[in-house]
């Protein structure tokens, strides 16, 4: 970022170039220039977008019971996933058309993801070809497939994955049909020219009844695993069953998500689902669990460690940075979570996220009292209405 002149006259400390300090500047500046079709593609969830304000809305309703007095002057955040270090558990989230936000797109994307020090996954719709973007990255990177009707093709993409150097799959499972977005219906949007089998512009709900497979099931996961090497992560589990099913097809990781609430409108709050997912996982004999969907705070990072995350992707604030400030922007979000996320644990008396995890349910407060408690004592004492 730009530094930003002080005026020591001024009540107002900074002028010039605006100070985006939060996540939520982000969102409001991207907004902002965004043109409106991509924003809502970006932007929207499904149907009345439920599911998308109760992600956050879930961090809200989690309070943290700090300790103090444990010397917490020496901190990481550092941590591994698959057994490769990262210098924060905040992952980038596969996003389909980045050059939508930025000229340079997945490129920028990758380079602020890099010089952060950690993983990104690039999406099967990604607008530039997996080995550039693989080229362009200086830390290890995740394919995220979506399997075609047409499997060699997937085969096909699994190969040049691997081939460029992809040290995992993630494989997303929530996406049968697509959810019904309507700000990206409104909008009239349509897909870029750039992805694998199309054939002319298309809707995305077009594009994905083509040409995605709606008759997946666990069989296929197994399948996949007889094609590559790679380890699988099932990205789009909420149930507890489900993430036992993953276990035993051999997963090596969960990411519990719905999608940024773009898929099934009314489906679970990931932060909620998150224990019985880590749970039904452990069952099994366990994977890693990540956590997507709402992460906008680094506290609420520390709140999905607690509740059984090993790390946590983050998806829109990534565009919104990417489509202010390129590549300097994806880094500025994952530099913003990841002090965020440090100050956090110092505050609760931690110095790594290994000990969030460690501390686990010890970390969580009381939840106050539903509003039926606050009721007033006597029958009638509210007044009449
Ligand atoms: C996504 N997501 C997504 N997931 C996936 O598996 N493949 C994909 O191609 C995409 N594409 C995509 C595009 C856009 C514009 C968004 C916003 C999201 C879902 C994504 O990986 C992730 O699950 C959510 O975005 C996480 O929620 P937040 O952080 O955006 O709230
Ligand atoms: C989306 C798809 C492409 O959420 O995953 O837009």
């Amino acid at each position: 970022m730009r530094p930003t002149r002080i005026d020591p006259t001024s009540s107002c400390a900074y002028v010039g170039e605006p100070m985006r300090i939060s996540l939520s500047d982000y969102e409001r500046d991207a907004t902002a220039v965004l043109e409106p079709m991509v924003h809502g593609y970006y932007a929207g969830g499904a149907e009345d977008e439920a599911t998308l304000r109760w992600n956050r809305e879930a961090f809200g309703r989690v309070r943290l019971l700090p300790r103090v007095l444990r010397g917490v002057g020496e901190r990481t955040t550092a941590t591994t996933v698959l057994g490769t270090t990262i210098r924060t558990p905040v992952m980038v989230a596969p996003m389909a058309f980045q050059r939508m936000a930025h000229p340079e797109g997945e490129l920028a994307t990758v380079r602020g993801a890099g010089r952060a020090g950690t993983v990104m996954v690039t999406s099967t719709l990604a607008t530039t070809p997996l080995e550039e973007i693989a080229e362009a990255a200086t830390e290890p990177l995740w394919f995220q497939l979506y399997v075609y009707r047409d499997r060699g093709a997937t085969r096909e993409l699994v190969e040049r994955a691997a081939a460029a150097g992809y040290q995992a799959l993630v494989l997303t499972v929530d996406t049968p049909v697509l959810g019904s977005r309507e700000r990206e219906a409104r909008g009239g949007f349509r897909v870029p020219d750039t992805l694998p089998l199309q054939e002319g512009p298309s809707s995305l709900a077009r594009y994905a009844h083509r040409h995605l497979d709606p008759d997946l099931t666990w069989d296929d996961v197994v399948w996949l695993r007889s094609v590559t090497s790679l380890p699988v992560v099932v990205k789009g589990v909420v149930h507890p069953d489900d993430a036992r099913l993953a276990v035993e097809a051999g997963a090596a990781g969960i990411v519990v998500s719905n999608h940024g609430g773009r898929q099934l409108d009314g489906a679970v709050a990931t932060l909620d689902a998150l224990p019985g997912v880590a749970a039904g996982a452990a069952m099994a004999g366990g994977a890693e669990i990540y956590l997507d969907g709402g992460v906008r705070r680094g506290v609420d990072v520390l709140r999905a460690l607690a509740l059984g995350a090993r790390a946590v992707l983050v998806g829109r604030p990534i565009l919104w940075g990417l489509a202010l400030e390129g590549d300097q922007g994806v880094e500025r979000v994952l530099e913003i979570l990841t002090s965020e996320f440090s100050r956090a644990l110092a505050l609760c008396g931690l110095r790594s996220p290994q000990e969030a995890m460690q501390e686990g349910a010890g970390l969580l407060g009381p939840t106050p009292s539903p509003p039926s408690a606050h009721r007033p004592p006597f029958p009638g004492a509210g007044g009449s209405s």
